[in-house]
């Protein structure tokens, strides 16, 4: 008897040193959205720093769901410090998003830990924006609002008690073994005492990522200036050099909406001064005045370190990080004073005199960079929390101030975080790998960020030609010519085909604006991944995991990954091509879908073989898709503009399209001013298809021309 004792207390201390794991209590917080607090939460999380107001009016229009059944059985421990989350997942399930990754869509079977930092080249959670949020397929989505490094585990862990054990292989006999047996959760790490983490319930993942953006308060409308044409200036430009190069634009044919000066503008620059250098800008007042009587808007690069020579350098000093960056103070903005400071600086010295928005640079690495994580901030933030919101805030500060003076702004930011979606800034970065910046175009969309993949350089015409073609499919058609001096006619082999697609940015205006009305109002990305539309994740999920490249080519397709072809807006298939590349596949969704340049059926929920040619990029607009376009112009509508409106009707369908439009500069749509215009395209008695719509007096668009690019061929 004696001798079982031992085996008995070992037994039973071990068990006592594997913590208890809590079951998470959900508790509803909005229309198909929960939240748990776990432990103490700490006083900064991520949607604080962002500050979104969830819209919970077009939560409700989503309708009620029932809590995810899939995550009633979610669990948490809290160990020194230390807080570990799990996650049920199924077998077959899809999980998407962790921020903005550049290499992979589909995140099952990875690690990470998410950690703000400049992009190395791996996703391996330092990125731009590592939201700590995931949806999955099975109809729900995650967030975890902790303002520090989380771990993630997204489906690699296998536990000892599953209810689920995979099959266990013999390597040596059984070709089937795996080296990643199928997991059953999705875990994370977080080093704190406590956090709050959100559930999303959708019956779709577009559905799940509406209200995760709707949560966060709605996507942003940028003014319709922010959606032509922006151009980055070489850093040390004059006045002078600005005023030549807008007007080689118009000599040149090329819209320009806002131009971007960089370091150069200030008289010291990392650190910075914030203030204009009386050199290069002698009278800044008549020159912001000058560019905006001319229709272009100024963006003004900054670092928001600053130089002794800042005149805002005193008022901010005792509020400021243990470090330095680039010997520049790090000021701790959570402190009224140096919100203050700042914004009063900016407002007189900026945007009062007419400056549009600013392009935030560096507040995302990298650790050599910015401040250690040793750091500390006065406000008690240590350097970890800061690293993670420092982005966000100052997008939610600057936002602040032009949304005060009833103006929106739209401009640029290297360093975001969940919560981000109704923010006035597109991410942008230093690496430069094409099919790399198209997959987190896609991967944007899960994440509640805007994305650019700029254009900075090329080897060849043939690249500067596809780099600007897919430049014009995105949050912000954008040059950034800050070390190069390119202009878009650089490569004169292909000057007229890069003109094209500027204009025909230019000309989808309405459309590409409406798209943007959709993601304020219904939560719904601009720019979208293939897994974000429903015909599409319907055939994927009907795929059997037998792989037939031609016999079951979603089986493939969501094996691999679908990372070089987005939606934009509900209409539009992009499928941008690569330096080098002269086909590629093209994975259509369910039904017709046609050549947006010449209206012909391109296929029908399969994969087609293409050989595009150079000339232009790949679109695709799907059966009934209707596509309102305006004439190619200089510069995007102002308020005062009244347009003829061309409206293309693709395949066969009766269909409708709702036109969103306001004054496209200031707030005023939130108190309603703001008008949806019902297109439609029905048959008629002899089963013609006929458009027709209701323009009230107030519209901002005449005479609607509608062409039938395929039934009128
Ligand atoms: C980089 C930024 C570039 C450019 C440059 C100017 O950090 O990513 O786009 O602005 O700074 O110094």
């Amino acid at each position: 008897m004696k001798l079982l004792v031992l085996p008995v207390l070992i037994l039973l201390l071990t068990t006592v040193a594997v913590a208890q794991e809590s079951r998470i209590v959900w508790q509803p917080v909005a229309s198909g959205v929960w939240s748990a607090k776990i432990g103490t939460p700490e006083q900064m999380d991520l949607l604080k720093a962002a500050g979104g107001k969830p819209r919970l009016d077009a939560l409700e229009k989503l309708g009620a769901a029932e809590l995810p059944a899939a995550l009633k059985d979610s669990g948490f421990q809290i160990n020194r410090g230390q807080v570990f989350l799990r996650f049920p997942l199924r077998e077959q399930e899809e999980l998407f998003g962790f921020g903005l990754n550049f290499q992979n869509v589909r995140q099952r079977g990875r690690t990470m830990t998410l950690h703000v930092d400049h992009y190395g080249g791996k996703d391996n959670g330092r990125t731009h924006a590592p939201v700590p949020f995931y949806v999955s397929n099975a109809g729900y989505g995650v967030l975890v609002n902790s303002a520090r490094y989380i771990t993630v585990y997204a489906g690699t862990g296998l536990r000892r008690d599953s209810a689920t054990p995979p099959k266990i292989k013999d390597r040596n006999t059984d070709r089937t073994w795996e080296a990643q047996p199928v997991s059953d959760s999705v875990e994370m790490l977080v080093p704190a005492d406590g956090v709050e983490v959100f559930l999303f319930a959708g019956r779709s993942p577009m559905e799940v990522v509406q209200r995760y953006n709707l949560f966060n308060g709605g996507g942003v409308l940028p003014p319709k200036w922010g959606l032509g044409f922006t151009h980055r200036m070489p850093t040390l430009s004059t006045a002078d050099d600005i005023r030549r190069e807008v007007a080689a634009f118009a000599e040149h044919g090329f819209p320009l909406d806002f131009i971007g000066l960089e370091p150069g503008w200030q008289t010291k620059s990392y650190p910075c001064s914030f203030d204009w250098d009386k050199g290069r800008f002698p009278d800044p007042e008549a020159f912001a005045r000058e560019m905006l009587q001319k229709g272009v808007r100024l963006n003004l690069w900054l670092n928001p370190y600053i130089s002794p020579d800042s005149p805002i350098y005193n008022a901010v000093k005792p509020y400021t990080a243990t470090h330095n960056v680039w010997n520049g103070l790090v000021p701790d903005f959570t402190l009224d004073s140096v919100q203050r400071a700042y914004k009063d600086f900016f407002l007189s010295r900026h945007i009062g005199i007419g400056v549009s928005g600013y392009k935030i640079d560096e507040v995302d690495g990298y650790d050599q960079w910015l401040w250690p994580d040793v750091a500390r901030f006065p406000s008690g933030l240590d350097g970890e929390q800061m690293r993670q919101v420092y982005g966000l805030m100052l997008q939610r500060l600057t936002a602040e101030w032009f949304h005060q003076r009833n103006q929106r702004t739209y401009g640029l930011v290297r360093g975001s975080n969940a919560g981000a979606s109704a923010l006035p800034y597109v991410i942008y970065n230093d690496y430069y790998d094409h099919r790399d910046f198209i997959t987190a175009l896609v991967n944007s969309s899960f994440a509640g960020v805007l994305w650019t993949p700029e254009v900075r350089a090329s080897k060849s015409g043939e690249e500067w030609l596809r780099r600007m073609q897919s430049v014009c499919f995105s949050p912000m058609a954008m040059l950034n010519a800050w070390s190069d001096g390119t202009k878009p006619w650089t490569f004169k082999e292909v000057e007229s085909q890069v003109r094209e697609v500027d204009l025909l940015r230019m000309q989808l205006l309405p459309y590409i604006y409406t798209t943007f009305a959709q993601y304020h109002f219904e939560g719904k990305p601009p720019v979208r991944a293939m897994y974000l539309v429903d015909d599409f994740v319907q055939a994927a999920q009907a795929a059997t995991s037998k792989l037939d490249s031609t016999a079951n080519p979603y089986a493939v397709a969501a094996k691999q990954g679908i990372k070089d072809q987005f939606m934009l807006g509900d209409n539009l298939l992009v499928a941008p091509m690569f330096a080098g590349q002269t086909s590629r596949k093209v994975y259509l969704p369910a039904g017709n879908w046609y050549d947006f340049y010449s209206g012909k059926l391109a296929g029908s929920g399969q994969v087609i073989d293409i050989t595009p040619g150079l000339d232009r990029i790949p679109l695709y607009v799907k059966d009934g898709g209707l596509i309102p376009m305006i004439p190619a112009a200089m510069r995007a509508p102002r308020s005062e503009d009244i347009l003829p409106l061309e409206v293309r009707h693709y395949g066969m369908k009766e269909s409708s399209f709702n036109l969103y439009d306001d004054d496209g500069e200031t707030f005023d749509y939130e108190n309603g001013e703001f008008t949806w215009l019902a297109l439609q395209v029905k048959k008629d008695a002899s089963g013609n298809l006929k458009g027709e719509a209701a323009l009230p007096k107030s519209a901002r668009y005449r005479d609607i021309k509608w062409t039938l690019m395929t039934a009128g061929r």
